[in-house]
């Protein structure tokens, strides 16, 4: 197995890449480009990006200059706060096609639950899959009590739960539910934004294996069956990120990483974000 062939399957009948790239930050045409390359290049399939990160007009350029054929990657972009409601969803959406120079994404998230437009929101994500424009729908940021509410009118429910998970929050509950739900869950920020990589017992388990604590971190998302989709703009660690395939943790090493848990966030709320209706 290694990141280009290694596939998990969503409950709509379509396939993702376990391991994908992470896009927030990645800014200027230049950066794009050669990270995408190198990513490319590496055996990442998977791209996320979203309308808040202003870039989705230099991802698909990029796509475009190097010459990498649609059918090749997985495509995924979230829909903002402010781009919520029904008509606006799907304007909206029509819009980051166009930026991305394509006719669909593989996958399309509402960016946060919020209170404001939470079902119309939804209702146009059911039917932008129905008109072709994504062939996957999902969530991101939503914790079991946005799922169970939403699933009270959903006519189908979302396939993928982007969620910020790491060693600092494990989030072993709503692991639990989304897979019970057949929901994939995808962790946003696996490496903690960097915050977890000092960690003594994940430099102590790197060194066992010769490899890197990010590596650790993101070999442990592997076994825990999550997908995940780090984040680099240099080449030699989107290189090293995507080089877990030729080892193992023990269930004692995984445990120990479970026990770094301590709920710590580096984003938001989302019970807040839900309430105030866009990010605080
Ligand atoms: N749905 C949401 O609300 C949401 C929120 C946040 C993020 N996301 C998505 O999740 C992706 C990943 O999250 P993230 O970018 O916040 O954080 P992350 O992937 O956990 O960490 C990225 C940080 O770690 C550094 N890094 C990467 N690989 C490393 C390595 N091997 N060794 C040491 N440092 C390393 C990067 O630095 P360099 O770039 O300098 O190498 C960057 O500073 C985002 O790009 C975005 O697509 C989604």
């Amino acid at each position: 197995m290694d990141i280009k062939t290694n596939y998990l399957d969503l409950a709509d009948g379509n396939r993702m890449p376990q391991e994908g790239f992470g896009l927030y930050k990645v800014d200027g045409q230049e950066t794009m480009n050669a990270s995408i390359k190198s990513a490319y290049d590496a055996g990442y399939r998977l791209f996320d990006t979203a309308q808040l990160y202003g870039n989705e007009q230099e991802v698909g350029t990029a796509f475009k200059e190097l010459e990498i054929p649609r059918d090749q990657i997985f495509v995924t972009t979230k829909v903002a706060e402010n781009n919520q409601g029904y008509d606006q969803a799907i304007a909206s959406v029509k819009e980051s096609l166009k930026k991305l120079q394509m006719d669909h994404v593989d996958l399309l998230l509402v960016h946060w639950p919020i209170e404001r437009a939470f079902f119309e929101t939804w209702r146009a994500f059911e039917d932008m899959k129905k008109a072709g424009l994504t062939h996957s729908i999902g969530v991101s940021n939503y914790q079991m009590i946005h799922l169970q509410y939403l699933a009270t009118k959903a006519r189908e429910m979302p396939v993928v739960d982007q969620i910020e998970l790491h060693p600092l929050l494990t989030q072993k509950p709503l692991l639990k539910f989304n897979q019970d739900q057949q929901i994939v869950t995808q962790a946003w920020s696996p490496l903690g934004r960097g915050a977890v990589l000092g960690e003594e017992v994940l430099k102590r388990i790197a060194d066992v294996h010769h490899k890197s604590p990010a590596q650790v971190i993101l070999r442990w998302h592997l076994q825990n069956g999550v997908s995940f989709i780090p984040k680099s703009v240099h080449a030699a660690r989107i290189q090293q990120n995507a080089a877990i395939y030729d080892f193992t943790l023990t269930d004692d090493e995984m445990a120990q990483i479970d026990a770094l848990n301590k709920y710590q966030r580096t984003g938001r709320e989302p019970e807040l974000t839900y309430e105030y209706d866009k990010q605080y």
